[in-house]
């Protein structure tokens, strides 16, 4: 095959720099997976692990194809001074993944926070994916390259299902180093405080049920409301179900609250119990 041109280059760099990230992540999931102990979480990190290696490979055909060479190695075409700096690109990064397993063994507090914190790498990592995913679709279709744009698509939302997955995951690890570390009598407080701070659907049902209920039911505000949001009874479900609720009374209470906040709180109560 003919040297690349220009825009196939540009295109080989930054699929390079997806593979180079590609493999990094291969070395720490696979740290992260042996060091996890709850079973759905490892089960996510494995498939995603399957995916990442699956990402590589096709990043790599891709690569090839357009004429370039994977495993972020010098570009073809490209000057000798990139050459140097894409090579010592791979080599730090090489460094980097192999460093970030033992260091991520002894992170944290303890069982569940160490998990916290992998969770946390992971998720930035899946955004530096996605950013690097976006920047080679538009770039792909930008000058015409169908394929890459569709391949870079694909991967990108792997990778968003995967952040997503992590977003519902930090607060259920960040609730077991609660559990864990802080005595039970501390936890009930702060947690009360979170809930009535989540004013938006007890505000919109007290609403409907108007009256008394109010600062008596505000306790078990997180209970009433899963079982009103048909909540399934796992913890990680019941979490869901309760962010979705909470969204989806907030879209509903939208014009009532225009309603509050146009007046103030106390005229939109006087004005609800004037109806
Ligand atoms: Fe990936």
């Amino acid at each position: 095959m003919a040297d690349p041109n220009a825009r196939d280059v540009k295109l080989i760099q930054y699929l390079n720099e997806a593979y180079g990230k590609e493999k990094q992540l291969e070395t720490s999931l696979q740290a992260h997976i042996s060091m996890t102990t709850r079973p759905p979480y490892k089960k996510r990190l494995q498939q995603h692990l399957k995916e990442t290696k699956a990402h590589g490979r096709q990043v790599e055909r891709r690569i090839k194809k357009l004429g370039g060479k994977a495993d972020a190695g010098p570009l073809p075409g490209g000057s000798a001074v990139a050459e140097v700096a894409d090579a010592a690109q791979t080599v730090v990064r090489k460094g980097a993944a192999l460093a970030q397993g033992p260091v991520h063994a002894v992170r944290g507090t303890g069982e569940q926070e160490k998990l916290l914190k992998n969770a946390k790498t992971e998720y930035q990592d899946e955004a530096e994916e996605i950013a690097t995913y976006t920047a080679i679709e538009t770039l792909a279709d930008t000058v015409g390259d169908k394929e890459t744009a569709q391949l870079a698509k694909g991967i990108r939302r792997e990778e968003e299902r995967m952040a997503k997955f992590l977003e519902k995951q930090i607060p259920m690890l960040t609730k077991a180093v609660a559990q864990d570390e802080i005595p039970a009598e501390l936890r009930s407080s702060s947690s009360s405080r979170r809930r009535s701070s989540s004013r938006s659907s007890s505000s919109s049902r007290s609403s409907s049920s108007r009256g008394s209920s109010s600062r008596g039911s505000s306790s078990r505000s997180a209970g009433s409301r899963t079982s009103a949001s048909k909540g399934s009874s796992s913890r990680g479900g019941s979490s869901r179900g309760r962010s979705a609720s909470s969204k989806s009374s907030g879209g509903s209470s939208s014009s009532r609250s225009g309603s509050r906040s146009g007046g103030g709180r106390s005229s939109g109560s006087r004005a609800r119990s004037s109806r």
